[in-house]
C-alpha cells in the first residue's frame, strides 16, 4: 500500500462479519475481489469491517467466532495474502480516529438522507444508535485513510462511496490540500441474487436461513433449500426478465401483476439465474428453450452445480478451521502492513489540521 507515484491504482473493500458467506454476497463481491487481486491494474487491500459490524443488532457472544468465520471464509473464498492486503479493521485503531475527523467535515443533513440509514433504523428501531448514523463516515475513513482510489462494492454502497467523495473534496477544500483522492465506486454487472423463500426480495441473511445457500451449506443442506424455493409451479414463464425487473422496481400499488403471481415468476427466474451463474455452458438456455419448465429436474441440477462449484471452498474452510492460527498470522501480518500506511496518513493529517 504505497501512494505517490504507484502506477497502479489502489483497490479497497470492506465486508461486514455477519454470518457465512452466501451466494448473494458471492456473486455481488467476493467472486470480483478475487478476480481483482490478479489484476496487474490494481493494488488491492480487503478488510473484515468488525467496528461497523457493531452498529448492527448483535449478540455480542457471537462476535468474535463470526469475526474469525469471515476471515477463514475470505481466504477459503481463494483470497490470496502474497496477491492482497488482508486485515482486521480493528486492528487498525487509526480508522476510527480519522472517522472522527471527518466527522467534523460532514453535514449531518448528508447522513440522515442516506438509504441504508433509513432502512436499518427501520429494521432495528428500537436500536437507532449513533453508529448507523456515522456508518458511512467510517467508511470514508477506510478507503481515505489508505488512499483508496477503486472501491469495488454493490449498487447499494454507491451512495456511501459517494459520501466518500464528499468528504474527500470537504477536507481538501477546507484545509486548502490536494491531498485526498475522490475513489469512483467499481461496478460490475452482476444479477442480483432472490431470496429462496420471498424470491420478491434481494438474497440477505437477514431474511433466515432458507432464504439463501450459503458456500459452506454441503450438498444435502443445498438440494434441501433449493427443493424449498419459492416459484411458480406450472413450469410457465409469463413475463420475460425485463419486465419482471422493470415490474420489481415499482411499488406493489403500481404493478400490473398481482403479488403472488409476480412472487412465483421471480422466483422461476431466480433459480435460472442461478443456474446461468453455476451451471454448465448452455444448461440454463436448454430449460428455457424446452417449457414447461420441469422443477423435477432443474433443481437437483442447479444444487449439484452449486456443490460442486464450492466444493474446494467448503475444503480449505475445514483446513483452514483446522489451523486458526495461520489465520490469525496471515490477519496480523496484513493489519502491520496496512497499518504503515494508515499511520503514515494520520501523521500528515494531524499536521494539516492543526493538531499534530
Ligand atoms: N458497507 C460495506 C457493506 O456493508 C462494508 C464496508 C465497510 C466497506 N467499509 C468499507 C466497503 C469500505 C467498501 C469500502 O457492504
Amino acid at each position: 500500500m504505497t501512494t505517490g507515484n504507484n502506477p497502479r491504482k489502489i483497490l479497497i473493500s470492506g465486508i461486514q462479519p455477519s454470518g457465512q458467506v452466501h451466494l448473494g454476497n458471492w456473486v455481488g463481491a467476493l467472486k470480483n475481489w478475487v478476480q481483482l487481486q490478479n489484476d496487474p491494474a490494481y493494488e488491492c487491500s480487503f478488510f473484515v469491517a468488525d467496528y461497523h459490524s457493531l452498529s448492527g443488532d448483535y449478540d455480542p457472544r457471537n462476535k468474535r467466532r463470526q469475526v474469525m468465520e469471515t476471515m477463514t471464509e475470505l481466504l477459503a473464498a481463494g483470497l490470496d495474502p502474497d496477491r492482497c492486503t488482508l486485515f482486521l479493521q480493528s486492528d487498525l485503531p487509526e480508522h476510527t480516529e480519522l472517522c472522527w475527523i471527518f466527522n467534523t467535515l460532514t453535514p449531518l443533513s448528508f447522513l440522515e438522507r442516506m438509504t441504508q440509514f433509513k432502512d436499518k433504523s427501520g429494521q432495528q428501531d428500537r436500536n437507532v444508535n449513533m453508529g448507523l448514523l456515522d456508518y458511512p463516515v467510517l467508511q470514508a475513513a477506510d478507503i481515505l485513510i489508505h488512499h483508496g482510489q477503486a472501491v469495488p462494492v454493490g449498487r447499494d454502497q454507491v451512495q456511501h462511496v459517494e459520501l466518500t467523495r464528499d468528504v474527500a473534496r470537504f477536507y481538501n477544500r477546507k484545509y486548502g490540500v490536494d491531498y485526498f483522492p475522490e475513489p469512483e465506486p467499481y461496478l460490475t454487472d452482476t444479477p442480483k441474487l432472490h431470496s429462496l423463500s420471498d424470491p420478491l426480495k434481494k438474497m440477505s441473511k437477514s431474511l433466515g436461513e432458507k432464504s439463501c445457500v450459503t458456500l459452506s451449506d454441503g450438498p444435502e443442506t443445498i438440494l434441501k433449500k433449493i427443493k424449498g424455493a419459492v416459484s411458480e409451479t406450472e413450469g410457465r414463464l409469463t413475463i420475460i426478465e425485463a419486465e419482471l425487473d422493470e415490474l420489481l422496481t415499482k411499488p406493489p400499488e403500481k404493478r400490473s401483476l398481482d403479488e403472488e403471481t409476480l412472487r412465483g415468476q421471480a422466483g422461476a427466474w431466480n433459480l435460472i439465474n442461478l443456474l446461468r451463474l453455476f451451471g454448465h455452458e448452455g444448461e440454463a438456455q436448454a430449460i428455457l428453450d424446452s417449457q414447461p419448465i420441469r422443477y423435477g429436474e432443474l433443481k437437483p441440477l442447479l444444487a449439484e452445480r452449486i456443490a460442486e462449484r464450492f466444493a474446494d471452498f467448503r475444503e480449505r474452510k475445514r483446513e483452514l478451521e483446522a489451523d486458526p492460527d495461520r489465520v490469525l498470522k496471515i490477519f496480523a501480518a496484513g493489519a502491520e502492513r496496512a497499518r504503515e500506511t494508515a499511520r503514515k496518513t494520520m501523521r500528515e493529517v494531524r499536521r494539516t489540521i492543526g493538531i499534530g
